[in-house]
């Protein structure tokens, strides 16, 4: 195994990871918000440390594209095979607010299908914005974790006007194939719709498999935003950068003709982070991905052996484990697992509102760490 990817000890990852580690009791092993316990990549601390060397704590270059623009376009081209317009590639603070902008810029009123469970934060959006949400709701029991077209059809024939689609998705774990994302193309243009791609995880793709952008998709630019960002694949989600993409002169247009104050908060040095992962980080995204292929692995193995009524589908991205314990008969496992045995998972409810039994396990952690994380779980449930 590579060793480009360095394991924090607690007390480093306590440092490092302010929200992860810091906001559980010192003696609760966290296990839920999506930050990986690894050091960051050497070419990103190296960027950010030549970058406050030069004393660049001033404003962010407000225009699309430029450095960042090229950067994204770059990595896209080499890992995705997709080519991107640099000059289409508009900065933000983050993928929840890029999220928003295209809602706000490009999609306009009308309702809001969200695929549940799903992002918790993300379930408030359509509230939010004074839309109505509509669910594309995955059965508990389903074999597969597949979007429901017919839903989504429904749901677009009631008021429905865009799809929040998170490719890869958190937490069903699933990197949806070309044929499944031009089923769904073929839906939205049925209806005039708009999709919003949120794909944060497009980094963590498991396995070898590769992350099929839904603009890559013949026919999909004149109803797409994509919002992407180097934050979540080399834990850089303080930094405070993440990008919109689009691929038609008019979505970016509307996009960059918002008011000023409508989007102008991403950082300086987020966007030297992003160009310097997205940039030189290949090699350490490489051994990312083969340690997390492993740590997913070693989750099976533990779940077999120490909660084997648990399922999981299996996980083609991200390093999120979406694991069914009802077998188990409590309600709310995670509340259990933090009270009886220190260990913080998160709440499957989280996700899907009023859904019992489930939990949210990040794995990106250490194997020595993972394995008491799932020994601690089954203690909590026996
Ligand atoms: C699918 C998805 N979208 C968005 C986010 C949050 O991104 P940001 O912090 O850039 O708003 C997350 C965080 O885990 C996520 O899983």
């Amino acid at each position: 195994m590579s060793d480009l990817i360095r394991d924090l000890t607690d007390d480093q990852a306590r440092a490092a990871l302010v929200c992860k580690w810091g906001e559980v009791p010192d003696d609760v092993l966290p296990a839920w918000v999506a930050e990986m316990d690894y050091a960051v990549a050497e070419p990103i601390t190296e960027a950010l440390h030549r970058a406050i060397d030069a004393g660049m704590t001033g404003y962010p270059r407000f225009g699309a594209g430029g450095a960042l623009g090229a950067a994204y376009a770059g990595w896209a081209s080499r890992q995705f095979a997709h080519e991107v317009d640099p000059s289409r590639v508009v900065a933000t603070v983050d993928v929840t607010a890029g999220v928003r902008l295209a809602l706000d810029a490009v999609v306009g009123p009308g309702g809001l299908v969200m695929p549940v469970p799903g992002y918790s934060p993300q379930l408030a959006m359509a509230e939010m914005t004074g839309r109505e949400r509509f669910d594309l709701l995955l059965d508990p029991d389903a074999e597969r974790a597949e979007l429901d077209l017919d839903q989504l059809d429904h749901h677009l024939s009631h008021g429905a006007r865009a799809l929040l689609l998170t490719q890869p998705h958190n937490p069903w774990g699933r990197a949806f194939t070309r044929a499944e994302l031009e089923a769904v193309r073929d839906v939205v243009v049925r209806h005039d719709a708009f999709v919003i791609s949120d794909e944060i995880h497009a980094p963590l793709v498991l396995d070898g498999r590769e992350h099929v952008p839904y603009l890559s998709i013949e026919g999909t630019a004149e109803h797409t935003v994509a919002v992407v960002a180097a934050s979540k694949g080399f834990n850089i989600a303080g930094l405070k950068c993440a990008q919109v993409v689009t691929a038609s002169p008019r979505l970016h247009e509307a996009l960059v003709s918002v008011p000023m104050a409508r989007n102008d908060s991403w950082s300086v040095l987020g966007v030297a982070g992003s160009i310097a992962a997205y940039t030189d980080g290949d090699a350490w995204l490489a051994a990312l991905r083969e340690r997390l292929t492993s740590q997913r692995d070693l989750l099976v193995d533990l779940l077999a052996e120490h909660l084997p009524r648990a399922r999981m589908r299996p996980i083609e991205a991200t390093y999120l484990a979406w694991i069914d314990l009802r077998a188990y008969g409590h309600d709310d496992p995670a509340a259990l697992a933090v009270e009886r045995q220190r260990v913080q998972v998160a709440a499957g409810h989280d996700y899907q509102p009023g859904l019992t039994g489930h939990v949210r396990l990040n794995f990106a952690t250490s194997p020595e760490r993972l394995t008491e994380i799932v020994r601690r779980l089954a203690l909590a449930l026996a």
